[in-house]
């Protein structure tokens, strides 16, 4: 095993995303060396002296725009480099456009490093999620997707709000494709323990059928929304990635609704979706084994369902 430098992190593409990403990870502190790459090097360049023009109110880092070859120690490498759904393309178009993206990067990187962990944020996340572990070779535990992990983010903002409380008191996952066919998991939902209904109606909710229809909507629309109104989301996402770039290099052993490959879970293997996981410095250590009703199982079934025929479309 190469000898990698455990404060270093890289990331491949820097649009709105990346760029969003590369910032709140510099106002971590998490890392010491964060190493950015882009198609564009005028690109990359002008996003590392922005984000380096921060540091004097942050912590000590050098930040510079690179080349495949400056990743070879990277602990951690970020992959948000992909295009965006242009009017008049399906899905599927995009799909194919991105996974060409990938079979371009992917390889690069592991020719110089076969040991850090990937972290793929690039949409459709689970499908490249699946494409980089192949791609790669690395082995399953250090790829992985942010999932749902912006979903749920967005879950627990929206429950806080409805129910007056902190969000982060607020334990629920979206889990399943990052997209279209993603489930809210209500029968595990809970505040601080107490199961979600309860917590409604101790709030002054009783509507639960409408509220929870409503929520769910709102969760899975809301990246519609905003890429309607300002053409991108890019925030929310990069607080999700500092999140899990806490986790690994804290080797917090959190559970975050990330996407890896998934082995017999509910009788779903060979696709990967998002399923609570435990996250530390290895990557993700294994999955975790909520209870599901039987309609949140049959809808994850479908959910994977529908991911594996975009796989067996495309790759
Ligand atoms: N997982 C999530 O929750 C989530 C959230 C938001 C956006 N996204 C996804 O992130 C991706 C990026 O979104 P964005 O808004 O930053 O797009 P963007 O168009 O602003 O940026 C993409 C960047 O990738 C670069 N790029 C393209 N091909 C490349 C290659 N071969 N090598 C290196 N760089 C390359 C482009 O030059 C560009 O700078 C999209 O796929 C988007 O759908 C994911």
């Amino acid at each position: 095993m190469a000898v990698l430098n455990h404060r270093k992190v890289a990331v491949i593409g820097c649009g709105f995303v990346g760029a969003a990403s590369a910032f709140a990870i510099m106002e971590s502190g998490l890392f010491s060396e964060m190493v950015l790459i882009d198609v564009s090097k005028d690109k990359a360049e002008g996003e590392a002296l922005d984000i380096s023009h921060g540091l004097p109110f942050a912590k000590p880092m050098k930040i510079y725009a690179g080349d495949y070859k400056d990743i070879s120690d990277a602990y951690v490498i970020i992959v948000t480099a992909g295009a965006g759904q242009k009017p008049g393309e399906t899905r599927l178009d995009l799909v194919k456009k991105n996974v060409g993206i990938f079979k371009s990067i992917i390889p690069q990187i592991a020719d110089v490093n076969k040991d850090a962990i990937m972290l793929i944020v690039a949409n459709p996340v689970d499908i490249l999620t699946y494409a980089a572990q192949k791609l790669s070779g690395y082995p399953e535990n250090r790829v992985f997707g942010s999932g749902t992990t912006l979903d749920t983010a967005r879950f627990k903002y929206l429950l806080g709000e409805h129910l007056g409380v902190d969000s982060r008191s607020v334990h629920a996952f979206i889990i399943g494709e990052h997209g279209d066919s993603e489930i809210a998991a209500w029968s595990s939902a809970n505040v601080s323990g107490i199961p979600i209904n309860d917590f409604c109606e101790m709030r002054g909710h009783f509507d639960h059928e409408t509220s929870m229809k409503k929520i769910a909507d709102n969760v899975k629309n809301s990246a519609y929304e905003i890429i309607e109104k300002k053409g991108a989301t890019y925030y929310g996402i990069a607080m999700s990635v500092r999140r899990i770039c806490e986790a690994i290099v804290r080797d917090e052993k959190t559970i975050l609704p990330i996407s890896s490959i998934q082995h017999d879970n509910h009788g779903i293997s060979d696709v990967a979706l998002s399923m609570p996981a435990i996250v530390g410095k290895d990557g993700v250590e294994c999955t975790v084994p909520i209870s599901l009703s039987d309609q949140e199982i049959a809808d994850l079934k479908l959910s994977a369902d529908t991911l594996r025929g975009v796989i067996d479309d495309v790759l």
